[in-house]
């Protein structure tokens, strides 16, 4: 619910917990008063005001020393007025080079029913469940005018943030820099939940102070990346996962970003998230009447917590970022064939894959990298999105018929973005690819990028990618992306808009996503990035699930998907069992562990079935069953994280409970193995108190407060990386 009082400037947006209130002052100067739990008056009498050395005041308040924007708590800052501190937006005017901005207030329009973002992904709402405030700033002497957007999914307890530039003036402006959204805090200490990592080891926690000095994650690399994710939190020092206050920030974006965190010299803290160019710097040109839109930032509160903030986090996500068919729909239990042969097989390898998964339950074959052009390996043929029938042995409208004959969907792998010198793409048009006329390229895994920037390079690719899909029965594909990008240069813009080329990019795959979509609704799409080097919510806007990361090990799996599971649906989270010694790690887990694990996620298998023993083959049969059976759960349920691997050395767990109380699943996996063993213990979460609860695997029952609070015993000396699984009903 929004609410804007005309005579004392304040909005206040309240959802079914949290309140966020901004106020209009009497200079029309837009303050932020407050973000946090639900609160029944305005938070005004918080903001004070003393004459600060060294802060500037703006011109038009004559001799009053005691107001500067750089000691007030502001709620879209901007460079040009005297706030010092990192602002969210900083415009060049192109007419005579300055820096110069000073921002007021001149319109505030409330709505029924969610904005929407040009050529950006956004969450969606139907009128009944989502509001929309629209602020709007300008300044008199460029006529930019800045709208400033909020959804309002009341029932979900989030805020989303956007912004909308216009060059209303009549000289040319460069938009520097962008954000999404800030948020300034007047008082406290907060530490800056993010998630770091590297290819094959993503989404690693790092829990920091934000103290003096700018704390700033964010990438460069024209991808959300491995790096660092696009989702923070930002938590009062004493949070933990049951109690406490704290905010998650999702910024919606697939592209460079950064998002920094700093207290102020006066204690205060800013937390600033949004796009960003090439090594920061944005260089947008905005011409007289162009407009542009910053991405979406999806801001939720928790006061209980951030086990309280996951689940409002998956909640949002699921009903209203992921879209299309498989929003709701059984995603299919799949077999993938990278790990079975890399680049190594012809079509009747592959139909006996897929004969052997479709005998233990398997329901989608995935034909992944190496089918097209003259791909023997990943030197070559990216962009040749033509059937390598020498290879296969067959067409590729044959090899979809045989295994749908055998009872399998089929899918297939893709990397839409990229080019290899040595195919017949490259060959016909060297200028689509991302190059600097005057330098030689950056390569990595030998290929390079299109330039998705330039619309005739994205029709150009979705005809080809059109030309497949009309042709062959495919119902699901893999959009996998391979390297960072670099040599930011399109052929098709001007010398004074090559700043713009890293956003565009995006623009240009998000089109080419949403044309997809749009025309094979019932297609399921996985996104993948070398793994989880594009897992963010901008992708899952398209792709309902991204692969997760190419390091399919259960036990550093452990890590990456309790550092996901953070911002991050089960829904979305591509994972598969895979043969041992893991390829990436060389450890070998028992086969029940890498099950469980795969089942915290979207489940499929990525092995041979013919290299599996007879005893295997009979627990895949199992897993599967207990997967279908377990799916609602899983899906639906609420997630719990009961040990943190950084901290727990000897043990992780977690578990499902079902929203209505009555079933759910804990999962545990033995990290640590000793000599003499201690007992191990867990506490479950989220069931009832005092109902009494059946575990299947012991056939024993327990009050749930029993289970919570005493705590559940483990089987004494478990087994290197042994996995367990409990089911708990209602009795
Ligand atoms: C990287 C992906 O993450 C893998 O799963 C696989 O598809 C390879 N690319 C294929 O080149």
């Amino acid at each position: 619910m929004i609410k804007h009082d005309k005579k004392t400037g304040i909005i206040t947006i309240n959802t079914k917990n949290t309140t966020y209130q901004m106020q209009a002052d009497t200079h029309g100067i837009l303050l932020h008063l407050y973000y946090g739990r639900k609160i029944h008056f305005d938070a005004s009498h918080t903001i004070q005001y003393a004459d600060r050395g060294f802060s500037g005041n703006p011109y038009d308040l004559g001799s009053d020393r005691t107001y500067s924007l750089d000691a007030l708590p502001l709620e879209y800052p901007f460079y040009g007025e005297g706030d010092y501190r990192n602002p969210a937006l900083i415009i060049k005017n192109e007419k005579d080079g300055s820096l110069g901005l000073d921002l007021r207030v001149s319109d505030i329009e409330i709505s029924k029913g969610k904005y929407s973002l040009k050529g950006l992904p956004a969450s969606y709402g139907a009128e009944n469940e989502a509001e929309t405030l629209s602020v709007t700033l300008k300044d008199s002497i460029t006529g930019l005018t800045v709208r400033l957007l909020y959804g309002v999914f009341e029932g979900y307890d989030v805020i989303t943030r956007a912004v909308k530039l216009t060059n209303e003036g009549t000289a040319p402006l460069t938009i520097k820099k962008a954000a999404s959204a800030a948020l300034d805090f007047l008082y406290g200490d907060y530490r800056l939940i993010s998630f770091y990592g590297r290819h094959a080891m993503e989404r690693n926690l790092c829990d920091s102070l934000i103290s003096h000095g700018r704390l700033s994650i964010g990438s460069n690399r024209g991808t959300s990346s491995h790096q660092y994710n696009p989702f923070v939190i930002l938590a009062d020092s004493g949070t933990n996962e049951d109690f406490g206050g704290c905010i998650g920030v999702h910024l919606m974006y697939s592209g460079s970003f950064e998002i920094s965190a700093e207290k102020d010299q006066y204690d205060q803290t800013r937390l600033v998230a949004g796009l960003s160019g090439i090594c920061g710097e944005l260089d947008w040109l905005l011409q007289p009447g162009e407009d542009f839109d910053t991405p979406e930032v999806i801001l939720t509160y928790s006061k209980d917590g951030l086990t309280h903030l996951s689940h409002n986090t998956h909640s949002f996500i699921n009903n209203c970022v992921i879209r299309g068919s498989f929003k709701d729909k059984r995603r299919p239990i799949l077999i993938n064939n990278w790990e079975a042969t890399y680049f190594d097989f012809d079509g009747e390898r592959l139909i006996n894959i897929a004969k052997d998964a479709k005998n233990l339950g398997i329901e989608l074959f995935v034909l992944d990298d190496g089918w097209f052009g003259k791909r023997e390996d990943d030197n070559t043929g990216l962009g040749d999105w033509k059937v390598n029938t020498g290879k296969l042995g067959m067409t590729l409208g044959e090899l979809s018929r045989r295994i749908n004959e055998l009872g399998l969907s089929f899918g297939l792998w893709f990397e839409p973005e990229a080019v290899s010198e040595d195919s017949d793409m490259y060959r016909a048009h060297p200028e689509y690819c991302l190059r600097i006329p005057s330098r030689p390229p950056v390569r990595a895994r030998y290929q390079l990028m299109l330039d998705f920037a330039r619309q005739e390079v994205v029709d150009f690719v979705y005809e080809m990618l059109v030309d497949i899909f009309d042709n062959a029965n495919i119902s699901y594909m893999k959009w996998d992306m391979n390297r960072s990008l670099s040599d930011f240069y399109s052929d098709a813009l001007s010398k004074d808009r090559q700043g713009e080329v890293s956003h565009r990019y995006v623009l240009g795959v998000y089109d080419l996503l949403e044309r997809l979509i749009k025309r094979y609704p019932d297609m399921l799409i996985e996104g993948c990035s070398g793994g989880g080097g594009r897992f963010d919510a901008g992708m899952l806007y398209y792709t309902p699930q991204v692969w997760c990361s190419d390091n399919t090990d259960a036990i550093d799996r452990l890590f990456i998907q309790y550092g996901t599971s953070f911002g991050y649906p089960i829904s979305a989270v591509g994972s598969h069992v895979s043969a041992v010694p893991n390829h990436q790690t060389g450890r070998t887990t028992p086969f029940n562990t890498r099950g469980i694990v795969a089942m915290s996620g979207t489940f499929g298998y990525e092995l041979d079935p013919a290299k599996l023993t007879d005893e295997e083959r009979e627990a895949l049969k199992t897993q599967i069953e207990r997967f279908k059976k377990d799916y609602d759960l899983i899906r639906h349920g609420d997630y719990y994280r009961l040990t943190s691997p950084y901290s727990d050395k000897e043990l992780c767990a977690w578990m499902f409970v079902s929203k209505d109380k009555k079933t759910a699943v804990i999962n545990a996996v033995s990290l640590n193995n000793h000599g003499n063993p201690v007992f191990k213990y867990i506490n479950p979460k989220g069931l009832i108190p005092d109902a009494v609860y059946h575990i299947e695997e012991s056939d024993e029952a327990y009050p749930g407060d029993a289970l919570m609070y005493a705590g559940l015993p483990l089987p004494y000396a478990l087994g290197e990386y042994e996995g367990i699984q409990w089911h708990l009903n209602l009795t």
